[in-house]
C-alpha cells in the first residue's frame, strides 16, 4: 500500500484512478486563461463586467455528468471557487457569488446532485488565494501586484480576516452538501511576498476540515508537511511512481485538454484522444489517478473539442476498463518491453500490455516465461498465442528460454492504445 500522511478513505481512489476537474466561474467570459485578470492585470472595477454578464442559460449539469460518466470518471472536482474569488454556490459570506449574476441560482447544487445521481464521487476544489477579497493581502501573484499605491492598500488589508472568512466557506462547503469526498485546495507559494500556511492558518484548518468530514481527502497545497492524503502533481508527467522521503505514495496528476483550465476559446494545443488514453495509462502505470480538466463555457455547456474527446476516451474505457479500474503498477519482477507500459489488478492478478507501439508480429517480454497462464487481447477477448525462447537474446532476466514470445496479429486491433490481459499463474 502507498503511503499517505493524511487520515481520509483512500482505498475507493485508488481503485477508481480517474476523475473529471471543472474549472468554471467568470473567466469563461474572456475565454482566455483563468489568471486573465492577473495576466492582464484587470481591476476590479472592469473584471465586473463579467459577473454582470455571466449567464449560462445552458447549463444542464445532468450533461456534464452524462459525458463524464461515459468517458469512465468515477468522480469529479469542481472549482467552487477560483483565483478570481466568485462563488458558484451560494455562501453567506459574500455577495460575489453565482445567485447575484443573471444566473440568478446556485450553480454549485445542481452539480452536486447530477453527478451523484451517475455514481459518480464529490470532490471540491477551494482556491486559497482571492483576488477580490478585500483583505487577501496583495503579493506578488495578485492582480495589483506592481500598483503604485500597493504598500498603502495593503496597509488597510487584514489578512486574518480573510482566513476567517476561507475558514468560514470551507465550514459552509463541507456542511451544506453532504458527503464530500475530496478537498483540492489550491495552493501555496510560501516565501518572500507569497502566502503559505500562517496566512491561510492551515493547521486550525484542516482540524476543522477532518472534524467535519472525517473521512475526506485532502491533497497537498496546505503547506504543510504531513496533512495531506495524496500529491499532486500538476500539467508534468513523473518518471516512476511519486514518491516522499524514499516511500511510494497516493498520487493524481491533473493534466487539461489543452493548455488553460478555463474555457480558453483561441488555444489550439488540444492533445489527441491517444495522447490522452496513454496519459491515463501511464499514470494507473506508475500507481497514480488522473483528474483531466474540462472548462466549460460562458453559456455553461463543455465545447465539441473537449466532448469529442472524451467520448473517444469512453468508447476506449468500455472495452478497457479493466485494465485501469482496481489496478495499479506491475510488480517489480515484470519488465517493461519497449513501447508498452503495465498495469497489474492484484486481486484478478492479471496483469495488462498496453502497447503504445504497435510491432510488427511479435511482442518479446523477457523474464515471463512460465508466468503466464492464458493471454488475450482486451477488446475483443481472442487469444493471443504464446511461446517461449526462441530467437529471444539472452538478458539479464534470465536465459533464452525465460522470455515469453506474444504471437500478435498484424494488422493493430480497433483501439487507439491496444492491451493485452496477460492471466498470472
Ligand atoms: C494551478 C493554477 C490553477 C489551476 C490549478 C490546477 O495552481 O493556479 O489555475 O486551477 O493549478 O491544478
Amino acid at each position: 500500500m502507498p503511503a499517505t500522511f493524511g487520515h481520509g478513505d483512500t482505498s475507493w481512489f485508488v481503485h477508481d484512478r480517474f476523475g473529471m476537474f471543472i474549472h468554471w466561474g467568470l473567466y469563461a467570459l474572456p475565454a482566455r486563461h483563468e489568471w486573465v485578470k492577473q495576466m492582464e492585470r484587470i481591476p476590479d472595477e472592469v473584471y465586473e463586467r463579467y459577473f454582470r454578464h455571466f449567464d449560462p442559460d445552458l447549463y444542464d449539469p445532468e450533461l456534464w455528468a452524462e459525458a463524464a460518466a461515459n468517458a469512465g470518471m468515477k468522480y469529479f472536482v469542481i472549482t467552487t471557487k477560483h483565483h478570481e474569488g466568485f462563488c458558484l454556490w451560494d455562501s453567506r459570506l459574500t455577495d460575489y457569488k453565482a445567485p447575484n449574476t443573471p444566473a440568478g441560482r446556485d450553480l454549485l447544487r445542481p452539480a452536486v446532485d447530477a453527478f451523484r445521481r451517475r455514481g459518480l464521487r464529490v470532490g471540491f476544489y477551494y482556491s486559497l488565494l482571492d483576488w477580490h477579497h478585500p483583505h487577501f493581502k496583495i503579493d506578488r501573484f495578485h492582480p495589483l501586484w506592481n500598483h503604485p499605491d500597493r504598500d498603502r492598500l495593503n496597509r488597510e488589508r487584514d489578512q486574518s480576516k480573510y482566513a476567517e472568512y476561507l475558514h468560514g466557506q470551507v465550514r459552509e462547503l463541507l456542511t451544506q452538501f453532504g458527503r464530500v469526498d475530496i478537498l483540492w485546495l489550491d495552493f501555496s507559494y510560501p516565501g518572500p511576498d507569497g502566502k503559505g500556511r500562517d496566512d491561510w492558518k492551515s493547521e486550525e484548518l484542516v482540524r476543522m476540515i477532518r472534524e467535519l468530514q472525517p473521512h475526506i481527502l485532502l491533497n497537498d497545497r496546505l503547506d504543510l508537511p504531513e496533512a495531506w492524503d495524496f500529491k499532486t502533481p500538476e500539467q508534468s508527467q513523473p518518471q516512476e511512481w511519486v514518491k516522499v522521503d524514499g516511500q511510494p505514495v497516493v498520487w493524481e496528476a491533473c493534466w487539461t485538454f489543452s493548455g488553460s483550465w478555463g474555457y480558453h476559446r483561441d488555444e489550439d494545443t488540444w492533445k489527441s484522444v491517444e495522447q490522452l488514453v496513454q496519459l491515463l495509462i501511464d499514470t494507473v502505470s506508475k500507481g497514480g489517478n488522473l483528474l483531466l480538466n474540462v472548462g466549460p463555457t460562458g453559456r455553461g455547456e463543455f465545447d465539441e473539442r473537449a466532448l469529442s474527446r472524451l467520448a473517444g476516451i469512453g468508447e476506449w474505457m468500455k472495452h478497457h476498463g479493466r485494465s485501469i479500474y482496481g489496478c495499479t503498477a506491475a510488480p517489480q519482477d515484470f519488465q517493461t518491453p519497449p513501447g508498452c507500459r503495465l498495469t497489474y489488478n492484484p486481486a484478478t492478478r492479471c496483469l495488462y500490455v498496453h502497447v503504445f507501439v504497435w510491432p510488427v508480429g511479435e511482442l518479446h517480454l523477457p523474464g515471463f516465461a512460465g508466468k503466464v497462464e492464458y493471454a488475450q487481447l482486451l477488446n475483443d477477448a481472442s487469444e493471443i498465442k504464446m511461446s517461449t525462447g526462441s530467437g529471444a537474446p539472452a538478458g539479464p532476466q534470465g536465459g533464452e528460454n525465460s522470455t515469453l514470445i506474444l504471437h500478435l496479429p498484424i494488422r493493430k486491433p480497433q483501439a487507439v492504445v491496444p492491451v493485452i490481459e496477460l492471466f498470472l499463474k
